[in-house]
């Protein structure tokens, strides 16, 4: 028998503290098997019994594997996914298909609000396994315990993770089977929260998310927008892909595998589009910006497995698959949206954000006056939202920033860049060479200033200028 088919089998029994569980014996005896690439003759029929029990086909004169493919199963990535309670558990399911299309092995843990709002059966039928609910469950604990279950999963994935939950687990309670396994397992623990708006701004819940990523515990989202509750702010569970994205990441982490790209997982915010500033209930002040370019790079950070969240202003084109949208209208509902999806590894600024907004907004509509006297307008300056992420406490690790400049390219856009605090500023003309507006165009062309270097990029489409400045990024984050 050769190591790797005994890797396998190992795999298949669920891991090596299964084997030893199996046989009586240490963890340094699992390495000398190993290390010889054999079982002592006693593990034999043990190990035959316990495989085909898992379901498995073995020889048991050469103790390898039957099926050639599932000897394959050292490749395999099993997730534990503990549902919590909240209106977002039917969304743990989609989470589950997810994963499966990406050969990922999951098994449900549900705890008892979450079975309030899906059954356990639903997520039985997904999975293709069975689902666990009860920590003194009698049947479940002679088929598995609940220790081996916290232990054979390579990543413990919470989704929901509501307010309760991320408590108990901060408190390292484990009055429940999903606590018992939170506080039992030795995998990698990744969170995705949801809950109330208030709920999640509140201290404690603050509190205890500093707690549990002092321990290593990483989150995904949770996302800002509508909640179900009819409430808007930052609380609603990520979108299954971003969470699967984030899933997939952390699996390959764990098992020593290098992450498909260095954005792989890593949380992108990209603002894009216009704002648009009301005047009065029917007018508003806005631009020409059309989103393309923000989008191109929302898709491209997407396409390389980066967590994205889109502010945009309106626009006639659809968000990117696999990003998060966080629609907005003005620059200061486009700043809070920026602020609430920190933190950030990165933040990519291609918004045409109105420079002023018309203060002083009447109810209802501005009337002709009939003495021919326009009404005048007072302006106030808007937040700078590139600058404030450049400069806020949690500011993300690199801060990208556009400079449309009418002139002087290259020193508007580098004072532009000490002015931000930004690190590197992709500047382009509003209009090509041929004096054809930048703005709504399918192309652009670009100089990326990073620093004191600069580089001049020639025009090409809009989607392959985001596909060059992610690659910089991915360079950047290697
Ligand atoms: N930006 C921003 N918030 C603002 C204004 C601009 O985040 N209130 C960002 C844009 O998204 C872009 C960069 O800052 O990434 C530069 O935008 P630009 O309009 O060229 O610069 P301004 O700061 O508006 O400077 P000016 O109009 O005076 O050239």
């Amino acid at each position: 028998m050769k190591n790797r088919e005994l890797s396998a089998i190992i795999t298949a029994l669920g891991g090596r503290q299964a084997l030893q569980d199996l046989l009586g014996v240490g963890p340094s005896a699992i390495s000398n098997y190993l290390a010889r690439g054999a079982l002592p003759q006693r593990a034999h029929a043990p190990v035959c019994e316990a495989l085909r029990a898992r379901g498995w086909q073995i020889d048991p004169g050469s103790l390898v594997l039957a099926d050639p493919e599932e000897t394959d199963i050292t490749a395999r990535r099993r997730v534990l996914l503990v549902v919590g309670g909240g209106i977002a558990a039917y969304k743990a399911l989609e989470v589950a298909r997810r994963l499966q299309d990406h050969d990922v092995t999951v098994t449900g843990v549900m705890t008892r609000g979450a079975r309030e709002f899906v059954t356990p059966l639903s997520l039985s039928a997904l999975t293709a396994n069975k689902t666990f609910t009860d920590l003194f469950s009698l049947t479940d604990e002679a088929e598995m315990g609940h220790i081996r279950l916290a232990r054979e999963a390579d990543l413990v994935l919470v989704a929901p993770a509501t307010a309760n939950l991320m408590a108990r687990a901060a408190n390292g309670l484990a009055d429940d089977l999903a606590t018992t396994i939170l506080l039992a397992t030795d995998a990698p623990v990744l969170m995705a929260p949801a809950m109330n708006p208030a709920m999640w701004a509140h201290p404690a819940t603050q509190d205890n998310l500093n707690r549990l990523r002092g321990r290593d515990v990483q989150f995904v989202g949770p996302a800002a927008g509508d909640m179900a509750c009819g409430e808007e702010g930052t609380g609603r569970l990520s979108e299954p892909d971003a969470i699967v994205s984030a899933a997939l990441h952390h699996l390959d982490l764990a098992a020593g595998r290098p992450a498909s790209s260095p954005l792989a997982g890593r949380h992108a915010i990209v603002t894009s589009g216009p704002t648009v500033e009301p005047i009065d209930a029917v007018r508003f002040i806005a631009n020409r910006s059309s989103g393309k370019q923000g989008h191109a790079i929302a898709a491209a950070l997407a396409s390389r497995g980066a967590r994205v969240t889109l502010v945009s202003g309106p626009v006639a084109i659809p968000a990117p698959q696999d990003v998060e949208l966080v629609p907005v209208e003005t620059a200061r509902d486009m700043l809070s949206a920026c602020e609430a999806a920190l933190p950030a590894d990165l933040a990519v600024c291609a918004a045409a954000v109105a420079d002023w907004r018309v203060t002083g907004i009447p109810e209802g509509k501005i009337k002709k006056t009939g003495d021919g006297q326009p009404p005048i307008l007072s302006l106030a300056e808007n937040p700078d939202i590139l600058r404030h992420l450049a400069t806020h406490a949690s500011r993300p690790r690199l801060v990208v920033g556009f400079a449309a400049e009418a002139a002087d390219l290259q020193e508007t856009a580098m004072a532009k860049l000490a002015r931000k605090g930004c690190d590197w500023i992709v500047a382009n003309m509003i209009s090509d060479a041929d004096g054809k507006p930048v703005f709504g165009s399918d192309d652009n062309s670009a100089t990326l200033i990073t620093g004191n270097e600069s580089e001049m990029w020639p025009q090409m489409s809009k989607v392959a200028l985001a596909d060059r400045l992610v690659t910089r990024i991915e360079a950047q984050f290697a």
